[in-house]
């Protein structure tokens, strides 16, 4: 069940705009070549890409309506964010219509927008590759890539570094999550 990719590739395509589609598909191509490059496990990676945005384009109720079937409590951070709803409410939507309850996978793809203290080498995996997959364009894309392809840990240290830059700059709050990702991956 957890692996029927047909199944995730029809849902994704159900609930997303076909920009959207094809920025999933770039996404499980790019976790795929992540994942064999650092022997991550192929299959979990791309269930994962499958899944990640599978909510994003759903309203904000439905999404706290998915939120709420996995059993989820947002924080007051999180409840003024929401941009990063989609991926709590991803796990509930895979949970209920795929089936999938393997938390490794259920992890990457909650933690595929805010990051966390202690991510696995599969959040990683899925967080690069949503990050640096072929439809994504922004000034340091080649940069970004390229230090993807090389070591996990300095690319997610740059990531956290750009990312939390980004928030700041507009102002935006931080949640705890990616604060704790930010200072882990000081280290590298
Ligand atoms: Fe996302
Ligand atoms: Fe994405």
């Amino acid at each position: 069940m957890e692996y029927d990719l047909d199944l995730l590739r029809r849902l994704a395509k159900k609930n997303l705009s076909e920009k959207r589609f094809r920025h999933t598909e770039c996404v499980v191509a790019q976790a795929r070549k992540l994942a064999r490059l650092y022997g991550c496990d192929e299959l979990k990676a791309v269930t994962a890409a499958w899944m990640h945005d599978v909510c994003k384009e759903m309203k904000p109720e439905e999404q706290l309506h998915w939120i709420e079937k996995y059993g989820m409590i947002l924080d007051d951070v999180q409840r003024s964010q929401p941009k990063t709803w989609h991926g709590m409410a991803a796990c509930g939507y895979m949970k209920c219509k795929a089936g999938i309850t393997d938390p490794e996978i259920l992890d990457a793809v909650r933690y595929h927008t805010t990051a966390r203290g202690k991510m696995t080498d599969l959040d990683e995996v899925v967080y690069l590759a949503d990050l640096t997959s072929a439809d994504r364009q922004y000034e340091e894309i080649e940069h970004m890539r390229k230090l993807a392809e090389t070591a996990l840990k300095p690319a997610m240290k740059y990531a956290m570094q750009y990312a939390l830059g980004d928030l700041v700059s507009r102002g935006q709050g931080i949640s705890i999550d990616s604060f704790e990702a930010y200072n882990h991956y000081t280290q590298f």
